[in-house]
């Protein structure tokens, strides 16, 4: 059990930047949506207006600086991957987000509908499998987190509900 959770914190410490990507668009976007205005063949939007270029490079920096911060505090966990590799799960997490658009476009939800459990947990299957050619995959990390984010959100989405920001409790 012990073991299990210290497996759990190790692998949390290492997704931190592809959670930080995935808040920070939030905050800081811009510059225009990632796809153009551009349509798929089906005639909706390829991923639609709230993938934003700026909301994708602010996710790519947060995510790489949480790396660096990491890798200093936290060798145990990041010492024996590349420093840069922060940028990469950044890049990973707005690739798995981005393609949870694509999905969801696809389906015809509107930008912003709740598309689960991909919108929860997307962004860190994602950010694993992208990483994982450098740092290997961890499995039992990979379970782990995608649990802990799943948490995440329904402990968010509920504080949200009670604080009035949101209709819904989910
Ligand atoms: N965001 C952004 N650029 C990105 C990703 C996200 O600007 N590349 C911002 C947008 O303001 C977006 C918010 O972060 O509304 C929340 O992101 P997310 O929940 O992933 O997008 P949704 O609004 O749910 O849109 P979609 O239905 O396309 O997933
Ligand atoms: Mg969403």
């Amino acid at each position: 059990m012990a073991d299990l959770i210290t497996e759990a914190v190790y692998g949390f410490i290492f997704m931190m930047p592809a959670f930080l990507a995935n808040a920070v668009p939030v905050f800081i976007g811009g510059f225009g949506p990632i796809d153009r205005g551009m349509k798929f063949f089906d005639g909706r939007p390829l991923l639609g207006k709230n993938k934003t270029i700026g909301g994708l490079f602010s996710a790519i920096i947060a995510g790489g600086m949480v790396g660096i911060a990491i890798y200093f505090f936290f060798p145990k966990v990041m010492g024996d991957y590349p420093i840069w590799i922060g940028f990469l799960e950044g890049f990973g997490a707005m690739v798995g987000d981005s393609f949870g658009s694509f999905l969801k476009r696809r389906i015809n939800l509107k930008p912003g509908g709740p598309f689960p459990p991909f919108d929860q947990i997307g962004f860190v299957l994602f950010a694993f499998l992208i990483v994982s050619p450098v740092t290997g995959l961890n499995w039992v990390w990979l379970g782990l987190v995608c649990g802990i984010a799943l948490f995440i959100h329904l402990i968010a989405n509920i504080f949200a509900y009670k604080m009035g920001w949101k209709d819904v409790w989910w």
